[in-house]
């Protein structure tokens, strides 16, 4: 078994222009005049030699300069290109400013303006016309080594449904996080989107759109697309983790199925969304001192995140004694129809196995004060579905009621942090999906916490990318979400705060990856040796945004 180390940049010789035109290289003004001198590069730069600090100040002296957050991403994308240090140093040096700006919400703006503000391209393109060819499709990407993609097929980019190519963004985006904030060494990355056309009409009749116009492939065509890109994958990159990224409900849970026990693979929407809410939920557990095994949630909602939330409760339940029928009896999700109780014909079979043995029931309320639940979670899109009836009667079961509101964006969350503090008298345990400012109530000010995907699938990433794991199994988000939880200070959850703080991201992450690191060790599904202090090992083998000598 390889020992656990990483070779990531393969050493180069570019001189002249062809060095300035390399972003993994270039340093652009920092090169100092040996390297000027040695690499041809006299009189291409002008004379002063930058520090990396100074040329860090430049680039915020321009972003300044500019108007917009769309403006600000495109100049960040252009720097990606030219210069990578420079743009991780800037990502890194204030990740809580600059995650907003490279993915949501600016990235949803530019994948809808995306052919229209396209400039220089960024990762590969497989087209469903190169059916047959991927494998060749992908020998054309430069790295021979790459440990971890994201690709989507832009069917359900955000809460903006199908952006066909445009959709590329987010890999691109997603992926500058696994570098920004759990140090994935980027030059083992590539973005990947399958074209397999647009049901978007505006993007069919736009003369600008890059993508193949023609309707969206579906059924045996489509699936066999997907194996021949898995299979191509594998091929040339055995190593590779593969993270599926806003497919279409349908697809996003018919993919996973047929791979998570084949290869090494997730799905962050599904699996990632979980995690997180678990975490809020051991964060919430450190405030109330219970145990995760007398709770009861109920949720507003019973989609596909509702459904992958309570199963990864569920999950954790078993793993502390509960049997999972017992353990999915303790989460009861609501939709637009009322109750998801067994009497119901209308249930799709994601939603079968939470069917309570309970009544019919339409009120929300009513459902509270009969199952009594200790958190609701909401993720139905719809905004204000947590009113004062529903704060107040869980404040009326619960000293510490555990309020959710995750749906997205901030016009759609259930409930404000304002108005969940006030309505249960601050004894609300709160987080949202999109960020709330501090709250001051009775005198004391509360830190409402954001239930960001971003505290797990980075920390995912590099876990498997250090352990080169075989899989990623429902139990790695398990101890992921511990691990997230575990680092809130007791002052932060004094404030209310549920979360690590996102100004110290990095660190997280960092922590996050060397536990659940641990427990791939330790389940055996790694393919290097255990290195002797995991921890410092992940440490190590993070990418730093600084030149090298
Ligand atoms: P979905 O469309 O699959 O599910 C929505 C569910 O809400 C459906 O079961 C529907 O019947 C129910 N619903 C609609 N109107 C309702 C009403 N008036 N009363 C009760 N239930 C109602 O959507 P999905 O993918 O499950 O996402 C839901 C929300 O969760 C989105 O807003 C999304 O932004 C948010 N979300 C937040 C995440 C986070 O903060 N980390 C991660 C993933 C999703």
């Amino acid at each position: 078994m390889p020992n656990a180390t990483i070779k990531t940049k393969t050493a180069v010789k570019l001189k002249g222009q062809q060095l300035l035109r390399d972003a993994d290289h270039n340093r652009g003004s920092a090169f100092t005049q040996e390297q000027r001198q040695a690499a041809g590069l006299e009189g291409l730069l002008p004379p002063a030699v930058d520090t990396l600090d100074l040329q860090i100040a430049r680039v915020h002296t321009q972003l300044d300069m500019l108007d917009s957050d769309l403006q600000r991403y495109l100049f960040l994308m252009d720097l990606q290109s030219r210069n990578q240090t420079l743009f991780y140093a800037i990502l890194m040096g204030d990740p809580a400013r600059f995650m907003p700006l490279v993915y949501t919400p600016t990235v949803g703006e530019a994948c809808q303006k995306f052919d229209h503000v396209f400039r220089a391209s960024r990762g590969l393109y497989l087209p469903i016309t190169a059916k047959g060819r991927l494998q060749e499709l992908l020998a054309n990407w430069p790295q021979k080594d790459i440990r971890f993609i994201v690709v989507t097929d832009g069917e359900r980019i955000l809460g903006l449904g199908d952006l066909g190519v445009g959709g590329m963004g987010i890999p691109v985006g997603k992926l500058a996080l696994y570098t920004a904030v759990a140090g994935v060494p980027p030059d083992l990355t590539l973005p990947i989107t399958l074209d397999v056309g647009t049901n978007n009409e505006d993007l069919l009749h736009d003369p600008l759109y890059l993508g193949l116009k023609q309707p969206r492939v579906r059924g045996k065509a489509y699936d066999d697309f997907i194996a021949e890109f898995v299979d191509a994958v594998q091929t040339r990159y055995p190593k590779c983790c593969l993270q599926w990224e806003d497919f279409a409900n349908f697809n996003a849970v018919s993919i996973l199925k047929t791979y998570q026990d084949k290869i090494c693979t997730y799905n962050d929407d599904i699996q990632g969304t979980a995690g997180v809410a678990l975490a809020g939920i051991y964060g919430a557990l450190r405030i109330s001192g219970q145990k995760l095994t007398d709770q009861r949630f109920l949720f507003m909602g019973a989609g596909s995140a509702a459904t992958g939330i309570a199963e990864l409760i569920s999950q954790a339940m078993v793993m502390e004694g509960l049997t999972i029928k017992e353990a999915r009896a303790r989460n009861a999700l609501f939709d637009i129809n009322g109750l998801v109780e067994s009497s119901r014909k209308d249930l799709a079979e994601f939603q079968k196995p939470f069917a309570l043995k309970h009544k019919p029931c339409t009120s929300f309320v009513d459902m509270i004060n009969d199952f009594k639940p200790t958190g609701i979670i909401g993720v139905s899109t719809v905004p204000k579905l947590f009113n004062q009836a529903v704060i107040q009667a869980m404040a009326a079961v619960n000293e510490r009621p555990i309020v959710f509101p995750y749906s997205n964006p901030t016009s759609r969350s259930e409930c404000t942090a304002q108005e969940a503090y006030q309505w249960s008298d601050g004894q609300a345990i709160f987080a949202s999906g999109s960020p709330f400012d501090p709250v001051t109530f009775k005198n004391k000010t509360f830190i409402p916490g954001q239930g960001n995907n971003v505290y797990i699938f980075p920390a995912m990433g590099m876990a498997v990318l250090a352990t080169e794991s075989t899989r990623v199994t429902e139990q790695m988000f398990i101890v992921a979400a511990k691990a997230v939880a575990e680092q809130v200070t007791q002052e932060e959850l004094d404030a209310g705060l549920i979360y690590p703080p996102q100004s110290q991201i990095l660190d997280a992450s960092l922590h996050t990856a060397a536990r659940v690191a641990h427990y791939i060790f330790d389940q055996g599904l790694a393919r290097v040796k255990k290195p002797k202090d995991v921890e410092l090992h992940i440490r190590q083998t993070a990418y730093k945004p600084v030149y090298d000598q």
